[in-house]
């Protein structure tokens, strides 16, 4: 009999590439749509692996009840590893990650925020399907010769340099650990919020990361400043970045990701009264974009989310030592 492996949070466009390339595989998937935590943890029961997304939480009681429940390994279908426990599982359970997948998929919905916010795509579509075609109240600015400041230079931010290198942009970042011989334009945290038009967040979720956008950086930035977020929500402070756009100071927000995204986000509250009352007030803000998540969402990304999980996976079973970078400590 081969052995289940339990999916958690799972989606119809997650299972797509999970059937098409998990047959080869000597277990079997069994898909929960449920999210996983301390009270869903106990549906493991009979794996030794379950598969786990970004709005899982993964916290002590939730680890407790996955080891009772006869669980070994967990492997993340994602990147980020800021909703685990990491201190209490490090040494009850093998855990694997997917580092990278698609810097491209997260770098070009950056852009896409970025471009829909400046130049008002998304009044625009709304206008025209009622045939209402004034421009005013659309004006944007061109992104030649303005400064984009980039918060973290991995991966992710790396490739979105690149992907925005062809906008005549100044380009400045910050990254506690520049890149080493590499000509990226570093400055200080405070500079970067100094000089930009526009700031992008490319950095992880950590204790040091936490809240970096906030009052007082806030308060340093150039009036009429764009801030986009396609990494964590915790960077922000959001009730500071509710009142930077009601005071005007932020000109508009770009957000993929929010700090109380976990019970929201992913699923379909259109017919329910949101209790978030800052998530619900910055959706009315016409200079507020948020896509709930949804940065990684490519097809390119999806397959090798797939991909790279099927193999991590496939080294539990079969013994086999798991590559390095997958490996979460
Ligand atoms: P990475 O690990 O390659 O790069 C992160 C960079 O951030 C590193 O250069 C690191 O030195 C820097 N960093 C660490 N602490 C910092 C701080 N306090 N201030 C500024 N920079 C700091 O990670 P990658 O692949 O580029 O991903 C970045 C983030 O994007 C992930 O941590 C994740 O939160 C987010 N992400 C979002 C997705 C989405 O769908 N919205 C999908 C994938 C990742």
């Amino acid at each position: 009999m081969k052995p289940i492996v339990t999916f958690y949070d799972t989606k119809p466009y997650d299972k797509i590439y999970f059937e098409e390339l998990g047959s080869s595989y000597p277990f079997e998937m069994n898909y929960l749509e449920s999210k996983l935590n301390k009270k869903s943890a106990i549906l493991a029961k009979g794996s030794e692996v379950i598969v786990s997304f970004v709005n899982d939480t993964l916290d002590q009681e939730a680890l407790q009840r996955l080891e009772e429940a006869g669980v070994k390994m967990i492997a993340l279908r994602c990147a980020g590893f800021n909703h685990v426990d990491i201190k209490y599982a490090k040494d009850r359970f093998l855990i694997a990650r997917v580092p990278a997948y698609s810097p491209y998929a997260v770098a070009e919905h950056t852009l896409g925020l970025i471009l829909t916010l400046n130049r008002k795509l998304h009044r625009a579509y709304n206008r025209t399907r009622e045939y209402n075609f004034s421009l005013n109240g659309l004006i944007g600015f061109d992104l030649r010769n303005k400064t984009i400041g980039i918060i973290g230079t991995g991966k992710i931010g790396q490739t979105f340099m690149q992907v925005i290198s062809g906008l005549g942009m100044n380009i400045l970042a910050y990254d506690p650990y520049p890149v080493k011989n590499s000509d990226i334009h570093y400055v200080s945290f405070d500079e970067l919020c100094a000089k930009s038009d526009i700031i992008s967040l490319h950095c992880p979720l950590t204790k040091e990361s936490y809240h970096i956008i906030n009052r007082e950086s806030i308060s340093k930035m150039k009036e009429g400043v764009f801030l986009i977020n396609t990494s964590r929500g915790a960077l922000i402070d959001s009730e500071a970045l509710l009142d930077g756009i009601k005071e005007q100071k932020i000109g508009a927000a770009g957000l993929d990701v929010y700090e109380e995204e976990t019970d929201l986000f992913y699923e379909d509250y259109s017919d329910t009264i949101i209790q978030d009352d800052t998530l619900a007030r910055l959706i009315t803000m016409p200079n507020v974009i948020v896509t709930s998540h949804q940065a990684f969402l490519t097809k390119e990304a999806l397959k090798e989310i797939a991909n790279q999980t099927l193999k991590n996976i496939n080294c539990y079973f079969t013994n086999t030592p798991l590559p390095e970078q997958v490996i979460v400590k």
